[in-house]
């Protein structure tokens, strides 16, 4: 098959200072891409650290010959998301796709984070992926073949010690599915990817997963393993919309939210549910959920 190439397209990469922002922007600079390196710095957990992995990736790329700016902007405030858009406007001239992946993380059982927190990750996460998108809508549409690739994870299916993760990713789940419904009409194809690759997120998780899991990550499943899937789903070949990829050390799944078959009972009572909740939990015959495409308007 053709090579799948980006000359002429230019893509925002957020949180891409390192992990696996950093090998999504290496990966679609190598293809041709010119490239938007977004990352404010700070530490895993979103604490403002005096670091500028941004000027240090755009170094990368452009030392092996690749187009890239950087920008230090937040993706947690709406001047921020405005400031990363307009630095691909103004060093680039157009905007293409944008991957929402910048991130902050940490695991603390959910009574003891300060309400504050579930915030933060809120803003960082779902609000940080919204206002990208909101900033970045018009010259998606604009292209005619615009790209959005949102981050999600195994923990939003629900994990210990992450809910104030677990549940921000959830409502870039739902974000994901809603922006593939008002993109269709403009071409707009949006999909998310749940990752997994040994990053410095996986230092921070190790006491949360099975023992051996993140040195195993570390070792085995690099950010460059995840960044082909980013790469075709912010190509204007992407051939599908509102669907999340687990994608880790070369394995790459479809995540399916789906209905079983259930049971109709027209006389349904508590015991009904009781009695057959063995019938409605059932898998064995489950429907993908599929979206809710606008009808084009009578006459259109
Ligand atoms: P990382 O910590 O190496 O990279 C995240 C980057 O986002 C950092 O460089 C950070 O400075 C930047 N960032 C944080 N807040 C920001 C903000 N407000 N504005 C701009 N940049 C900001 O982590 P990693 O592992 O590369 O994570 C990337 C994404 O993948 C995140 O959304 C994370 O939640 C998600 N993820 C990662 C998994 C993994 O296995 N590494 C598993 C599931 C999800």
């Amino acid at each position: 098959m053709t090579r799948l190439d980006f000359t002429d397209r230019v893509v925002i990469v957020t949180g891409a200072g390192r992990g696996l922002g950093r090998a999504y922007a290496e990966l679609l600079a190598a293809r041709g891409a010119a490239v938007v390196v977004n990352d404010l710095g700070g530490a895993v957990d979103g604490t403002p650290r005096d670091e500028d992995p941004a000027a240090e990736a755009v170094a990368a790329i452009t030392g092996a010959g690749g187009r890239a700016v950087a920008s230090t902007a937040s993706v947690a405030t709406e001047e921020g998301a405005e400031a990363i858009v307009a630095t691909a406007i103004s060093a680039f001239g157009r905007l293409d796709a944008v991957v929402n992946n910048a991130g902050i993380y940490s695991v603390r059982p959910w009574l003891e984070l300060p309400a504050s927190k579930y915030q933060d990750f809120l803003d960082v996460h779902y609000l940080g992926s919204v206002r990208v998108s909101r900033a970045a809508w018009p010259h998606l549409v604009a292209s005619g073949q615009g790209r959005i690739v949102n981050t999600v994870s195994a923990a939003m299916l629900g994990v210990p010690d992450m809910v104030h993760y677990g549940s921000a990713k959830g409502a870039v789940y739902g974000l994901t599915r809603n922006l593939a419904v008002a993109g269709h009409a403009h071409g707009i194809r949006v999909n998310a990817i749940a990752p997994g690759a040994g990053t410095r997120m996986m230092d921070e998780a190790k006491d949360a997963l099975p023992p051996g899991t993140a040195e195993f990550m570390k070792e085995h499943m690099p950010p460059s393993m995840v960044a082909p899937v980013a790469a075709y789903l912010a190509h204007d070949d992407c051939a599908v919309t509102g669907e999340v990829f687990n994608v880790a050390g070369g394995a790459v799944s479809r995540l399916v939210v789906g209905s079983t078959a259930g049971i109709s009972d027209p006389g349904l009572t508590p015991e009904t549910v009781a009695e057959r909740l063995g019938e409605i939990l059932a898998v064995d015959r489950v429907e993908p959920a599929e979206l809710m495409l606008p009808t084009p308007a009578a006459g259109a």
